[in-house]
């Protein structure tokens, strides 16, 4: 499943939220590069529920070891909130998207120290981003 499939599952108000932040990222950075924009319009990818097989065993197995199994393990708001973003990166390592997309969809939630992705991109990304 590529991008734009994945794209296709993610619901109206996700997309609509995924397409304002796109915007505001396309506007700080001056039209960046499509793997950036590919990260704004993605990055909440991991809040569509499908296609939880292995990749979301692999997750719950990582955020256990991270701590606070009990609140990440629930199934109601929380829970998926807390999962979405590295159930996000993996939907996108398997869509083959490109490494900032998949790092972004990880990291959209950390503190600034934790990321990797490139500052620049990665303040834009996340000032853009207003859930
Ligand atoms: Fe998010
Ligand atoms: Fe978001």
């Amino acid at each position: 499943m590529g991008e734009a499939a994945l794209w296709d599952q993610m619901s109206g108000a996700d997309r609509r939220h995924a397409v304002a932040v796109a915007r505001r990222v396309d506007d700080a950075l001056g039209h960046p590069e499509r793997a950036v924009l590919a990260a704004a319009l993605l990055h909440d990818i991991g809040k569509v529920d499908s296609g939880m097989g292995t990749p979301a065993r692999v997750v719950a197995t990582i955020v256990a070891m991270v701590g606070g199994q009990r609140a990440r393990s629930g199934t109601g708001r929380i829970g998926r909130y807390l999962r979405h973003p590295l159930i996000g990166s993996d939907l996108l390592l398997g869509a083959g998207s490109e490494p900032v997309t998949v790092a972004w969809a990880a990291e959209h939630h950390l503190p600034e120290r934790q990321w990797t992705v490139d500052p620049v991109i990665a303040r834009a990304l996340h000032a853009a981003d207003d859930d």
